[in-house]
């Protein structure tokens, strides 16, 4: 009679156990250098290889070329191991086996010395499903058990276990085994088999096995009925209820395309699937396009693509219509191929609103050899504003700390315009009192502004009127102020003269204008919104 692929392929060695390097080097190791322990515990998935490797460990433990991690497979005790039918290894079920007289039975065969190997070896499975008196009962021959007795406890689940049990055993942890090493398995077991089969085919198995070999070869028994001698992704695909890769290329090219009317059609056909079996099949299709690095989506298309599948998920938790979910996945998909980057709408606002052409800065260019044109001035300014302005923030924050009238007052009429060249810029618009106290405490204040700028920080003032100041305050989401108040300057500041010479061209833009532009109202809806602020260089 055929066995079944899983136990057919049960490994018989270390090196048969596949994606655990740790737990066997580990265990080899030990057993090499006869540094044993008398109870492990294998915790970890289902069917990731616990039995198995406590199989291998046994009979490694007993080989009588032994204890070593290469049992010689041909002595008396490795053959019986090997065909399960050794009278010193001890398998135990306590999925079955769970009370207190089933432990005490075992407890009992503790007692007596291995028949024929140096160990006798118990290996409790599923040890988790034992009673709380169970576990009582095994804790004091576990800690100490006679020397020629060994445990291997199993199980899927340890979080059940006492603490008391985990800290008198040695625990190993099985993981999931990794895609590319479950395709490879398959493929080996495929070729002995003399199988046909489609390495996509594979793939789609070991995504649905989760990891879990035994699931994974089990329907690998499945697909090898199922396809009549060939194992190729069409046939897998319709076994496991799940699309074709064909398909799943056909709908991102629809959606590439933005073809509306091809959709719908493919939609329709869609209807037999379940839609969340649908949505984790594009899942993984595009985390395989996105480490393939394919060039047909840009990343920030990925995170689009993920937000709205995402979504299309939690809708799925709260009974939405299937179909209509699919639906609305696909042509919100189509929706984001179209929209713009962040990059592209700053670029348009820029060159759209602010009219501020080549042509208008050029002669200034000219004049001041190495300027950067005014596009690019407020591009910088876009970035490093922020930047400084977390230390301007972290400068009034001190000021505050060590008086707070002082830093009331600084906060209140002093704001940053710049730090370049080691020099601080800022503006004045203090009234009578508060310049007396600034001025009073303009040692602190250059302290202060030398501890978080820099020692070597020259500073420069500017007045401007208070009109000035509460213009500026006025537009809450946008601030795109290109007319620059004619500046009372204290202190030579060369941006100016780059004011005054556009603030003949330029008439000031309305913040709620642009916040009312199509695109600007689009992009609302569908980023979470940021505030730029946009300062002429003054
Ligand atoms: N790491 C692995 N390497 C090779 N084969 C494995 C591995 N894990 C599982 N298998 C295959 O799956 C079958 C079941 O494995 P095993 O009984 O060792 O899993 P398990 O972790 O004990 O599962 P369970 O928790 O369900 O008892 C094995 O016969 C073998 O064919
Ligand atoms: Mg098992
Ligand atoms: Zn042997």
């Amino acid at each position: 009679m055929s066995q079944v692929l899983a136990l057919k392929y049960r490994p018989k060695s270390f090196d048969g156990i596949i994606g655990q390097n740790s737990v066997t080097q580990t265990l080899s190791l030990a057993l090499n250098q006869d540094r044993l322990s008398h109870a492990y515990l294998f915790s970890g998935l289902r069917g990731s290889g616990k039995t198995s490797t406590a199989r291998i460990f046994s009979k490694a433990l007993i080989c009588e070329k032994g204890p070593t991690a290469t049992p010689c497979e041909e002595c008396e005790n490795c053959k019986m191991a090997n065909e399960n039918r050794h009278i010193d290894i001890i398998e135990m079920d306590a999925a079955s086996s769970r009370k207190i007289d089933d432990i005490r039975e075992l407890i009992e065969h503790t007692k007596y010395k291995p028949n024929s190997a140096r160990y006798k070896i118990f290996i409790i499975d599923e040890v988790h499903m034992l009673t709380k008196e169970a576990f009582n009962a095994l804790l004091k021959t576990l800690e100490e058990p006679p020397s020629y007795v060994k445990f291997i406890l199993a199980t899927t689940d340890p979080l059940k276990l006492p603490p008391t049990i985990l800290s008198r055993t040695q625990h190993f942890r099985f993981k999931q085994i990794g895609q590319k090493d479950v395709v490879n398995h398959l493929s080996h077991i495929l070729n002995l088999e003399n199988m046909k089969y489609e390495i996509e085919a594979l793939e789609m198995l070991s995504r649905a096995g989760n990891g879990s070999l035994r699931d994974t070869l089990t329907l690998l028994d499945q697909a090898m009925i199922f396809s009549k001698g060939d194992i190729t992704a069409p046939s897998v695909a319709s076994m496991l209820g799940l699309l074709d890769p064909k398909e799943l290329d056909l709908i991102f090219e629809t959606i590439l395309n933005k073809d509306k009317i091809k959709m719908l059609e493919i939609l329709k056909k869609l209807e037999t699937y379940e839609c969340e079996v649908v949505l984790d099949e594009i899942i993984a299709y595009l985390k395989s396009a996105f480490f393939k690095s394919e060039s047909r989506f840009s990343t920030l298309l990925y995170e689009r693509f993920f937000r709205i599948l995402s979504e299309a998920k939690n809708l799925l938790y709260i009974n939405a219509d299937n179909s209509f979910v699919l639906s609305l996945v696909f042509f919100k998909m189509i929706e984001a191929t179209n929209i713009k980057t962040i990059e592209e709408i700053i670029e348009n606002l820029e060159n759209e609103k602010f009219r501020v052409g080549q042509n208008e800065v050029s002669p200034m260019t000219n004049t001041n050899q190495g300027a950067p044109t005014l596009k690019k001035e407020i591009m910088i300014q876009e970035k490093r504003v922020p930047i400084y302005e977390s230390e301007f923030s972290k400068l009034i924050t001190l000021l505050k700390d060590r008086n707070i009238d002082v830093g009331n007052c600084f906060e209140q009429s002093i704001s940053f315009i710049g730090f370049e060249n080691k020099t601080l810029t800022m503006n004045s618009h203090a009234n009578e009192n508060c310049k007396k106290i600034l001025r009073h405490a303009s040692s602190i204040i250059k302290h202060f502004v030398q501890e978080v700028f820099g020692i070597e920080t020259i500073i420069k003032m500017q007045k401007s009127s208070p009109k000035h100041i509460e213009k500026k305050n006025e537009s809450k989401e946008v601030q795109a102020k290109l007319k620059p108040e004619t500046p009372n300057h204290e202190g030579e500041n060369c941006g100016s003269c780059v004011a005054e010479h556009l603030a003949k061209d330029v008439k000031e833009i309305d913040a709620n204008e642009i916040l009312s532009a199509p695109f600007i109202k689009k992009a609302t809806e569908l980023f979470d919104v940021k505030k730029i602020e946009i300062h002429p260089k003054v």
